[in-house]
């Protein structure tokens, strides 16, 4: 079955971006002139993934308000040379479509990715977390939906860490297929580093079937007593139904200071470059 729709969990706080996340949410902070959010759903839409679902909550209205026109500053900047500066997202606009859920309480990404069932329904679909930004020469979901085409199964997105960052990740282990793909035999999320099956961390990005929604109802809360999208893959982990991809590209953690910063840079120095 092809997948058509890309689900994009939004409805986390963004504390560590405290005061600027106080009445915005994180996935509009720009990296350049574009909020983390776009590059999120570029990287769908590049991938063929037209269907975007967000899952939202209170304090979330620009991200809707971000994927439709602005009638008041089009029509100031029309036929100006300022116009240009929302190519972007009017093609991004018409490219795809939008639908919007909300979670109501804050039950962790795993209860958030069940909220999005109901945009979902009965296909497999991919999962991008906008906090996790990823480039590379072809788009990382692009590279995922190859992976699922071979498996037919859950695919999840890795890279090795530091071993003292596994506490912030799920971690993966299992048998090596090639030096790309994994049959992934454990997971665990946010292990400390004696605990941890190895350093390969999950990164925001996933393929998922239907059966995860099952899977998900009877997930009990994990890690931070929020309930985890690791535990319920690693169910189906367990039934040889998930394979992990290290996927050709950078990633930044732009839920992290640092890591913002370094994506502020290397677009900064590509923008320069004028690529
Ligand atoms: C989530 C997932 C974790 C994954 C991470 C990637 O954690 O629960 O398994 O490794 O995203 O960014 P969070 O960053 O929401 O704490």
């Amino acid at each position: 079955m092809k997948i058509k729709k890309c689900l994009f969990p939004v409805a986390g706080y963004g504390t560590r971006f405290l005061p600027a996340t106080k009445a915005q949410p994180k996935e509009m902070l720009p990296i350049l002139t574009k909020p983390l959010i776009q590059y999120g759903v570029e990287e769908a839409a590049e991938a063929g993934l037209k269907e975007i679902a967000f899952v939202t909550g209170r304090n979330k209205r620009a991200i809707e308000d971000h994927f439709d026109i602005t009638y008041e500053l089009e029509d100031q900047i029309r036929g100006t040379s300022r116009e240009e500066r929302l190519d972007s997202i009017r093609g991004l606009i018409k490219e795809c479509t939008y639908t919007y859920t909300r979670q109501i309480e804050m039950r962790g990404l795993g209860d958030a990715i069940l909220t999005g069932n109901a945009i979902i329904n009965n296909e497999p679909f991919g999962v991008i977390l906008a906090d996790d930004l990823c480039v590379g020469e072809e788009g990382i979901m692009t590279q995922m939906l190859k992976v699922y085409d071979k498996y037919k199964c859950c695919v999840v997105a890795v890279e090795e860490v530091p071993l003292d960052e596994v506490n912030r990740y799920g971690i993966i282990s299992g048998q090596a297929l090639d030096e790309r793909h994994t049959q992934v035999e454990t997971m665990v999320e946010k292990p400390t580093p004696d605990q941890a099956p190895s350093n390969l961390a999950i990164i925001g990005r996933y393929i998922l079937t239907p059966e995860i929604f099952d899977v998900l109802r009877t997930t009990k809360p994990g890690a931070g007593g929020e309930v985890q999208i690791t535990d319920a893959l690693q169910t189906l982990a367990h039934q040889g139904k998930v394979i992990a991809y290290r996927f050709q590209g950078r990633r930044f953690d732009c839920g992290s200071i640092d890591g913002f910063v370094e994506a502020t840079n290397f677009f900064y120095e590509r923008m320069k470059q004028g690529k």
